[in-house]
């Protein structure tokens, strides 16, 4: 459903756009917008991802540009003004400070330019805790701070964001909030058994999705929450 959103925006740059994709990681999404015929820069700060990102568009015969650095100071390895999409996929969970570090992503934005942002979505995290039987944890998820890192009995770490809190967040950076998109609302429930029993049952659950993304009521329920903003 993220790329059903970020295909119509890479579809409306038929000269090609200059793609920043902060935390790309090994290079899932980057390598996929570049085979688009994209410009595509990761900024990661881990070399072994860097490294897997290098083998990975080597072997599909693209170029991406990998450039080692963090979000907190990506100023130093990226000009500002220089991006006309940024995306900042499963990142902002694990930066000190995501309001400062949304802010740093406005200034190398161009004008007109869009952020693409996939977070992980709380309320969604204490329905899988308590759905898997973790019913003390999922408590301790639900009295949590949402915007903190999260600790649990079992010592997982990692912050989540409500829809409202995420929307804030951008709004407060700079950013207009253009789509909200519900991702992974089912999937992770669902047992694996079910889909490898019934014939076309992924092909199923993949359209219950789709026909949920852009409905507000599931957005509580999805496991990520992605926002298009400019
Ligand atoms: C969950 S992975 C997401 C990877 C990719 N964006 C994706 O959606 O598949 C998080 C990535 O963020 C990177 N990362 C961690 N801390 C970061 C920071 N402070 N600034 C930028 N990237 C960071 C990690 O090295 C890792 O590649």
């Amino acid at each position: 459903m993220v790329w059903d959103v970020l295909d119509g925006v890479l579809a409306g740059a038929p000269d090609g756009l200059d793609v920043l994709d902060i935390g790309g990681g090994t290079g899932g999404s980057a390598v996929r917008i570049a085979r688009r015929g994209h410009r595509v820069t990761v900024v990661d700060p881990s070399p072994d991802a860097l490294a897997a990102l290098g083998r990975r568009a080597g072997e599909v015969g693209v170029r991406v540009e990998a450039r080692q650095g963090d979000l907190t100071d990506l100023g130093q390895v990226v000009a500002a003004d220089s991006a006309d999409l940024v995306l900042c996929h499963g990142v902002l969970e694990v930066v000190e400070e995501p309001g400062a570090a949304l802010r740093v992503l406005r200034e190398v934005l161009r004008p007109g330019g869009r952020l693409s942002l996939l977070v992980a979505q709380h309320h969604a995290a204490v329905l899988a805790r308590a759905m898997a039987g973790h019913f003390a944890e999922a408590r301790d998820l639900l009295t949590g701070t949402t915007a903190a890192p999260h600790r649990t009995a079992r010592g997982r770490t990692g912050r989540r964001f409500t829809v409202e809190e995420v929307r804030g967040l951008v709004t407060d950076a700079g950013f207009e909030p253009v789509a909200t998109t519900a991702i992974r609302v089912f999937a992770d429930l669902v047992p694996g058994s079910l889909l490898d029993l019934e014939p076309g049952a992924s092909a199923a659950l993949v359209e219950l999705e789709r026909a949920v993304a852009d409905r507000a009521e599931y957005l509580p329920l999805a496991a990520q929450v992605h926002l298009l903003a400019r």
